[in-house]
Parts: structure tokens; C-alpha cells; sequence
């Protein structure tokens, strides 16, 4: 049996990573990015699901199964999502387990809109501004929350 489960979302727009925006968003695709997860992930003794959807119900539905899957933590970048979903939040409030809410880039620094976050309403930990050092950090926290 493994460690822990852990499950990674990534929002709307995200399949485009390494080609979007790269002066904000990076170089690097999703798959560098999920690829890196999966070797640290591996390494630790955890299961890792990647999951990539441009559309809310497709996150909704990942949050409602990892519910009920024995998922102890969701690492998410709900992307725009961030600033507008209430449907979002309310599905990781019927979530258990721990979140830590990921942003590539400082959104802080950006425009105001990008400044509020629903999802931080239920986040046990926000890392915003790292680029995707900020997922490792997350799954690092995360392994290392669980630790016996
Ligand atoms: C983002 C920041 C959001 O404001 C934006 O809509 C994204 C990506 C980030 O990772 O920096 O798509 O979540």
C-alpha cells in the first residue's frame, strides 16, 4: 500500500503552459510539470493523479470522486476559476482532506481582479509566485504533512 493518494488539478487555459503567456506563465508544459510530480510522488511512495479540465464541472466532478476515494489532499490551480467560482469552493468545502491552492505567477502583483481568490477561503495553504516550483513545494508540504 502506498503512503498517501494525492490528487493535482489544473484549471482552464493550463494545457496551453510552455506556449501562454510564457514571460508570465514559463516554458514549461503541463506535462513537464506533471511528469516532475509523478517522479517526486513516486520517490515518496504516493499515488498521484494529474488532471487538467477548461471546464468547472470537469473540476467539480475530480473534487466529488477524490471525496470518496480515500484522497488525502488536492493540489489545485484553479486558474481564472480562482476569482469566480463559488461552485469550486463549495466543492472543496465537501472536501476532507488537505488543499493547498498553486499559482505560477504572483497574482498579487497583477491586475486587481486576480487578487481575490475564492478557493483561498478553503485552502490550507496558498503558494502563489513561484512558478512551477510552487507545485513541487505544495507536493512536498503535502508528503511531508502526512509523514507517521
Ligand atoms: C494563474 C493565475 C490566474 O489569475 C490566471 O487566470 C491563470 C493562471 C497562475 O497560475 O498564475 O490562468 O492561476
Amino acid at each position: 500500500m502506498s503512503q498517501g493518494k494525492v490528487l493535482v488539478l489544473h484549471g482552464p487555459n493550463l494545457n496551453l503552459l510552455g506556449s501562454r503567456q510564457p514571460e508570465i506563465y514559463g516554458y514549461e508544459t503541463l506535462d513537464d510539470i506533471n511528469n516532475r510530480l509523478r517522479e517526486k510522488a513516486v520517490l515518496a511512495d504516493w499515488d498521484i493523479t494529474c488532471l487538467q479540465s477548461n471546464h468547472e464541472g470537469g473540476l467539480i466532478d475530480a473534487i466529488h470522486t477524490a471525496r470518496l476515494d480515500g484522497t488525502q489532499a488536492i493540489i489545485i490551480n484553479p486558474a481564472a476559476y480562482t476569482h469566480t467560482s463559488v461552485a469550486l469552493l463549495d466543492a472543496l468545502n465537501a472536501f476532507e482532506g488537505k488543499v493547498i491552492e498553486v499559482h505560477l505567477s504572483n497574482v498579487h502583483k497583477r491586475e486587481t481582479f486576480r487578487h481575490h481568490s475564492y478557493v483561498s477561503l478553503r485552502a490550507d495553504g496558498v503558494i502563489a509566485g513561484l512558478g512551477v516550483q510552487g507545485y513541487r513545494a505544495a507536493l512536498e508540504a503535502v508528503i511531508s504533512a502526512f509523514q507517521a
